[in-house]
């Protein structure tokens, strides 16, 4: 789970399936499990008639789902809601209804509070309550304020609808697939343990079954996701315990799925089977988000990573030497506290000897509850904002150079949507870069030979061979 990322739910569904009764707006913070779980939501409340919309002043219901992981990404949620306070009114002037809630990891950390500080808002859920979603919403429109963040004891997932396949049609030829969720790791500075609760994996004819159906629906491409995706084990079909490498080889044995990816991955969880499923399945894409988030030994401690670089680095060398072109990615933290100049220069030097093809780094944000806030020697914002700099610096021009490393070379890519121009659709390269090419949409979900021509800034450039 990495970057703090904005999205839109998927397009409205056409008006033969569901009739358009009630429209919902949802907005996305934080990672991919966010997005996943919109979808769901999404699915579950179609069963109630409601449609997605894009457009937040036509919703009956707005959605936040929300992201704790550092304090930025909270307070934007009560400056949306603050604005849709005011949207609400506006509406209640004009006789029309709106709905307001929370979901996400905001929603199960700080619940409370925000039904304090926000009395427009109806309705706060967290993520193991999502299947009750339909229920809290007809106890909202009986005139109460929900709360709904006790952890459910009933399977979340055997009760939300599984994904809809005009729907998935429409989401595209790529979909994310939770396969895990929860964190028992307790990193000092995190706060997913307590926003999503402890590992639980989902069982394996679960994920054959929505992967199934996924597939069944257009899409060539999924990625399994887990808070420790390479956490995931499970009972097997022959009875015997898996692991996600045996898991993601049962996946690639599914008809018509062409490409496998997961993350994120803690060091810890890198078992071999799951190394050497890098080498045997050529269905799972050359590509990791393996976080080491520093490296300082020391500070590695601190963090309670409970693994050193020395190890970090010997791990991603065994990967290497199982699947020679993976591209690594990461996720870093700079100035946690007690980091010193000189722990900082060892991440730096770590960064240097790995070399990552794309990375996401971040300033230490004190979270609340977390034994991370309790510490002393807590770095000035000024000294993480220079290390972030130059942090970030460095791995913008490893990211580069991989780039520019791939033009003239010849590699395969999944046609995913239309491009800017005309006549050019945008595909995924195996190491997940966005390639523009010259394409008809018909052949969207088609992998195509190409040949990288140019590097952007932000994507690349090919041409079709043949
Ligand atoms: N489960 C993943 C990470 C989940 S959070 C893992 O173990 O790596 C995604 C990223 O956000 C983390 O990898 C970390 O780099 C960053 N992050 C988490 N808590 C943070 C905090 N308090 N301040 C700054 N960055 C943080
Ligand atoms: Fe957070 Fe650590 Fe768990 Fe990742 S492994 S979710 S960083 S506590
Ligand atoms: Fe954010 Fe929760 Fe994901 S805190 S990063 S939305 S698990």
């Amino acid at each position: 789970m990495t970057q703090e990322i904005a999205i839109m739910s998927e397009k409205p569904a056409t008006a033969a399936e569901i009739p358009p009764i009630r429209k919902v707006f949802v907005k996305t913070y934080g990672c991919q499990m966010n997005v996943y779980d919109s979808d769901r939501m999404t699915d579950a409340l179609a069963k109630d008639g409601y449609v997605s919309t894009d457009v937040l002043e036509d919703a009956d219901l707005v959605l936040l789902n929300t992201c704790h992981i550092r304090e930025k990404a909270a307070e934007k949620v009560y400056s949306a809601l603050g604005r849709l306070r005011d949207l609400k009114k506006k509406k209640a002037g004009e006789g029309r209804e709106m709905m307001i809630g929370v979901a996400g990891c905001v929603a199960q950390a700080e619940g409370d509070e925000i039904l304090r500080r926000a009395p427009s808002v109806d309705l706060v859920i967290g993520p193991q309550t999502y299947h009750r979603l339909p229920e809290a919403l007809k106890r909202v429109r009986r005139g109460e304020r929900v709360l709904e963040t006790d952890y459910a004891v009933e399977d979340k997932f055997e009760h939300l609808p599984t994904p809809d396949k005009a729907r998935t049609k429409a989401r595209g030829v790529t979909a994310f697939l939770t396969v895990q969720e929860g964190c028992d790791k307790f990193c000092t500075f995190c706060v997913v343990p307590y926003t999503r609760g402890s590992e639980v994996s989902r069982p394996v004819a679960q994920i054959l079954a929505e992967a199934t159906k996924l597939v069944e629906a257009g899409v060539r491409e999924i990625t399994l996701l887990g808070q420790n995706v390479n956490a995931w084990h499970g009972v097997g079909a022959d009875g015997a315990e898996w692991g996600l490498g045996e898991l993601l080889h049962r996946l690639a044995a599914i008809d018509g799925l062409a490409r496998l990816r997961y993350t994120t991955s803690h060091p810890r969880d890198m078992d071999e089977a799951l190394i050497a499923a890098h080498r045997d399945l050529p269905q799972l894409m050359p590509y990791l988000h393996l976080p080491i988030q520093s490296g300082s030994d020391r500070i590695l401690k601190a963090m309670n990573r409970r693994h050193t670089t020395a190890e970090y680095i010997a791990l991603v060398a065994r990967i290497k030497a199982m699947r020679p072109d993976i591209a690594m990615s990461g996720d870093f933290i700079v100035g946690f506290p007690g980091e010193t100049d000189a722990d900082f220069e060892d991440t730096m030097r770590l960064v240097e000897t790995v070399g990552y093809a794309q990375a996401f780094s971040f300033k230490y944000s004190t979270r609340p509850g977390t034994p991370g806030a309790d510490l002393g020697d807590q770095v000035p914002e000024d000294v993480k904002a220079k290390r972030l700099e130059r942090l970030q610096e460095l791995l913008l021009s490893q990211q580069r150079d991989f780039a520019q490393a791939c033009i003239g070379r010849d590699i395969e890519l999944l046609l995913e949507k239309p491009g800017r121009m005309p006549g050019q659709l945008i595909g995924r390269s195996p190491w997940l870069q966005s390639v523009n090419v010259d394409a008809k949409a018909s052949q969207i979900g088609d992998i195509i030979k190409v040949r990288i021509t140019g590097a952007g800034p932000n994507s690349l450039f090919a041409e079709a061979i043949s």
